[in-house]
Order: structure tokens, then C-alpha cells, then sequence
């Protein structure tokens, strides 16, 4: 037998499951930022490269990097390079081959002053892309996102910035095209991040030409509001309110705006990934009687426990404000945005499972290219409060793939196969074995599902797996597949009972 038994039964079983729905993804991409700071944070908040599902997203970005003379360099030298986040975030190809990491520079705090500077002239942008070159291959990065906020705008940008922009970018792009010819490794990915606002896009983007040596590009389409603002909004809606719409209120501010702003203006579809926050930012109602959309807010809410943020909080705090601490949860139409929690004068506006998928919905119906998340790090990557870790991305995902809600799948789920009874043709393949033998049959060279390169060193097998097991209920990571013969990775739980394979 090619493949292991158990791996079978996860295929087989995981694949009558969800044949029920098409899947079909193919291309689509999920880009995961992870930002370098995560580790820092106190007690289980703290999360490091290693805490990143390596199936769960299609492409990773590590942020951030910066400049030093001219050059890029590590953002955080201590976490990076000594703590060894470059080499960790990479390894994680060894577990996913088709995994594709990113390295990002830019970002809010580095501003626009060094940029503009490298982008200025030929041989400081050859000298950039030299480096960039170097420094990817140094730590085996697949690609660089470029986060420059904002060309022609903030301390130290010039009017040029836009024409230096695409210089810039095709220099990366040919530097990268000629490296992949003399080594005959893979290109590397030239990507970027866009603004949501209009005006920046206008004076700072030529996008018809950046696009010509682009491979994909990411919409900030959150932060349309920001906790300083004197009155409460969701910082990231999909779509306008039929209330906002007759009063010609936020217009142009929500995530379906940006989108057919961009198209408008000649971006391919195929080019485009929508941006969905795994993270709320927090007001303090000046009434807490006066909670809807519109009220006055007396300032930005509190910092998040773990985070160092004014007026931000991680998904994975709010769930907890809301399940242990009693927040009370609004919806206000769910098709158009997130809900808002607020417990006495605090207030914070979300994306939760729901509006998640319904982005991942819109991107699949509009053909775009994928999703987007600020970041991984900020959904509820333990699981603490719902069923299954990483809840946000994971709705997001199965949107992308057509996949119903979790719920009405536990509803439809077939009668757990005992061993050697395989669920999807329904008849017994295999005698029952004993658990201790099919342990002691499995050889070092077996993946523990199909699918996963077995020569890959740091791949478990079923061997080490159920000899490491944690507790009775680890989780796995599965391929699976559709009738239609489409595959994915799910993560899924195992555990033994009586003999019996047990899965969700
Ligand atoms: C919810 O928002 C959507 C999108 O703007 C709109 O089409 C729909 O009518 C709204 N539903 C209600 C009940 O207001
Ligand atoms: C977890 O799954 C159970 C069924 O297995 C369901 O009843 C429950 O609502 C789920 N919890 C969450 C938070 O989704």
C-alpha cells in the first residue's frame, strides 16, 4: 500500500464529508502577514513562527523589514536573525512544500522618507534590489512585498515618487528574473500592499505600469475608520449601509468601494487580494447608552492586554471579552459588515467568523485573486474560545472554497468509521487491526497523510505521531479531497478510543 492506512481512512473520511460541496480554489491565494513583534507578548499571547499552521495559508509574509545604507535589513535583529525568526518562519516549508514565504519592508512606522530616497536614482535602486536579492536567498524567502505608506505623502517623499515607484519595482522585478535565470531557482515574488483610500491610490500609484511587474497585489481594506475620530464606525466594512447610502455618509469607505475603485482604474482581478482584519479597534463611548454606529466617542479604547496598541485588540482577546466578561455582541447587518461588542463605555468593532467568509465569498463570486490578513497572529490561533484554532482565517477560508459553515458540516457528518471500515465506498478495505501493530508497522519513510512529501525530514511519522500524541485529542493536518479530485489541507482532531479512530 502506497499510502499508510490511517492516511487513508483521514482521506477517505474527510473526503465524504465535504464531497457534498464543490471546492474549488484552485490559485486562489490566502496571504498571512505575521508580524515580527508577536513573540514579545506576555504568557500564551506570545506567538512565534512555529505557532503558524503551515497549511493554513498559502503564502506567509514576514513583517517587517527596513533600510540600513541604502540596503534592506532585518526590521528586529534580536527576533529575526538571533531568535531565529527568518530560519523558523522558512522551515515551514519543510512541512508544507507548497507553502510561499514572503519578506515585507515598509510599513506605517518606517515611513516614506527612505524610500523615496532609494527610489530616487538607478544605482540606489540597483543597490536595494541587490540586496534584496541576497537577503531573500540568504533565508530562503520566495518573495519581497513592498509596504511603502505612502508614496508622495509624509515626511521626506517627493512629487517624483510616483514615476520612481515603478522604477523601483520593475528593477526588483528584472533583478529578480535575471537571478532566477543564472541559479535556475524559481523566480521570486514581486508583490505589494495598496491603501484603501482613493486619494493616495490617485497621486501615488501608477498602477497600469506597477502592474506590469507585480505578481499580486494586497488591499488594506480595513482602518477606513480609526479610533481617533469622534464618533464610532467599524473600521471595515464590506458594504455601505442602506442608511449610510440615503444620507451619503462614509462614502466610498468600505472594502466592495475599493475594490471597483481599483478594477475602474485598469487592475486585473487576477492581480487583486481583498484585506480582512483579524483584529478590532476599540472606542470609549462618551454615553454607554449611545452605542450604534454614529455615536460620540470620548477618545480611543483601552490597549488590549497583550498588545501594545492604542485603540487595537486582537481577535483572540475580544472572543474572550466576549464569552468570559459578558460583552454584549451586535450585529447590524450581517451581509454588509462585522459586528460591534461594547460592555459599559467600552466599544470595539470586528470581523468575526461570518463577515470573514462573506469577504472570501465576495472575492471567489468577483474572481479576484485571494485574501489578505493583518495578521495571523491576531486570530484566536489557540482555539480558546470556539471549536477549532485560527476560527477566522479558517472561515475565510472555506468561503474561498465554497465550504458551508461549520455548523451545518457537524450536522451532516457521517458515523465515525471504526477501524478498517472505510466511510466512503462503505465497505471494509482492511481487517481491524489492533492499534500497537498498525504503531509498530509504520516505517520512518511514511507520511502521516497523503500528500505530504515523506522524504522531508522534519514530516512526522504515523509512528513518531501517536508515540508523541499530547494529550488524547492532538490535532492533525489531513489532505483532502472533493469528488472532484480538488485537494486542500484541513486540520482535523484525532484521538483513540476502544480501538476506534475517532475524527472532527
Ligand atoms: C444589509 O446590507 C446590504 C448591503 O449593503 C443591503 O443590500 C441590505 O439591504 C441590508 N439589509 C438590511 C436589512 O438593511
Ligand atoms: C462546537 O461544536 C459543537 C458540536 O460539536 C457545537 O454544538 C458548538 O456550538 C460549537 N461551538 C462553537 C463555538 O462553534
Amino acid at each position: 500500500m502506497k499510502y499508510s492506512f490511517i492516511a487513508l481512512i483521514f482521506v477517505a473520511f474527510l473526503a465524504f464529508t465535504i464531497s457534498q460541496n464543490a471546492v474549488d480554489d484552485k490559485g486562489k491565494k490566502i496571504v498571512c502577514y505575521y508580524a515580527n513583534w508577536s513573540p514579545t507578548r506576555a504568557g500564551t499571547a506570545k506567538f512565534t513562527p512555529q505557532n503558524i499552521d503551515p497549511f493554513l495559508c498559502t503564502h506567509l509574509i514576514y513583517a517587517f523589514a527596513s533600510f540600513a545604507e541604502g540596503k534592506i535589513v532585518a526590521g528586529d535583529p534580536e527576533q529575526d536573525i538571533n531568535n531565529n525568526g527568518f530560519v523558523d518562519f522558512n522551515d515551514l516549508k519543510k512541512v508544507n512544500e507548497k507553502l510561499k514565504t514572503m519578506l515585507s519592508i515598509g510599513g506605517w512606522a518606517e515611513g516614506s522618507a527612505k524610500f523615496s530616497r532609494i527610489a530616487s536614482k538607478a544605482d540606489r535602486r540597483d543597490r536595494f534590489a541587490q540586496s534584496v536579492v541576497e537577503l531573500l536567498r540568504q533565508y530562503n524567502f520566495d518573495g519581497i512585498n513592498i509596504d511603502w505608506q505612502y508614496p508622495t505623502f509624509r515626511d521626506g517623499s517627493r512629487p517624483e515618487d510616483r514615476e520612481n515607484f515603478v522604477e523601483l519595482v520593475k528593477t526588483l522585478r528584472e533583478s529578480f528574473d535575471n537571478e532566477a535565470q543564472l541559479t535556475t531557482k524559481p523566480r521570486m515574488l514581486v508583490t505589494m500592499t495598496l491603501p484603501a483610500e482613493k486619494e493616495y491610490i490617485e497621486q501615488g500609484y501608477d498602477l497600469i505600469n506597477l502592474q506590469k511587474y507585480i505578481d499580486f497585489f494586497s488591499i488594506v481594506s480595513y482602518d477606513y475608520h480609526l479610533s481617533v475620530e469622534p464618533s464610532i464606525n467599524h473600521h471595515a466594512p464590506l458594504y455601505p449601509l442602506p442608511q449610510e447610502i440615503e444620507a451619503d455618509m462614509n462614502v466610498g469607505l468600505n472594502a466592495d468601494a475599493t475594490v471597483e475603485y481599483l478594477l475602474s482604474r485598469g487592475i486585473m482581478k487576477e492581480k487583486l487580494n481583498l484585506g480582512i482584519p483579524t483584529y478590532g479597534r476599540t472606542f470609549k463611548l462618551e454615553n454607554s447608552e449611545e452605542h450604534q454606529f454614529g455615536a460620540a466617542s470620548k477618545g480611543q479604547g483601552d490597549t488590549g492586554k497583550t498588545n501594545r496598541e492604542v485603540g487595537y485588540i486582537p481577535y483572540y482577546e475580544i472572543c474572550k471579552k466576549i464569552l468570559d466578561e459578558k460583552w454584549t455582541v451586535v450585529q447590524v447587518n450581517t451581509s454588509a459588515l462585522g459586528p460591534y461588542a461594547y460592555k459599559g463605555e467600552d466599544w470595539v468593532a470586528y470581523d468575526d467568523e461570518n463577515i470573514a467568509r462573506t469577504k472570501a465569498e465576495y472575492v471567489r463570486k468577483k474572481g479576484l485573486n485571494g485574501i489578505m490578513f493583518w495578521t495571523i497572529d491576531n486570530d484566536d490561533f489557540r482555539g480558546d474560545c470556539g471549536n477549532r484554532s485560527f476560527p477566522v482565517i479558517k472561515a475565510a477560508r472555506d468561503g474561498l472554497r465554497g465550504i458551508p459553515p461549520i455548523r451545518n458540516r457537524v450536522e451532516n457528518r457521517p458515523k465515525i468509521p471504526r477501524v478498517g471500515e472505510d466511510p466512503f465506498i462503505g465497505k471494509t478495505t482492511e481487517p481491524p487491526r489492533r492499534q500497537t501493530e498498525r504503531i509498530t508497522e509504520s516505517t520512518n519513510n511514511e507520511p502521516i497523510a497523503n500528500g505530504i512529501n515523506p522524504t522531508v525530514n522534519s514530516v512526522p511519522t504515523i509512528k513518531q505521531f501517536f508515540l508523541t500524541l499530547p494529550t488524547q485529542k492532538p490535532t492533525q493536518i489531513a489532505r483532502v479531497k472533493n469528488s472532484d479530485g480538488d485537494s486542500y489541507y484541513q486540520t482535523i482532531s484525532i484521538w483513540i478510543q476502544n480501538n476506534i479512530i475517532n475524527f472532527k
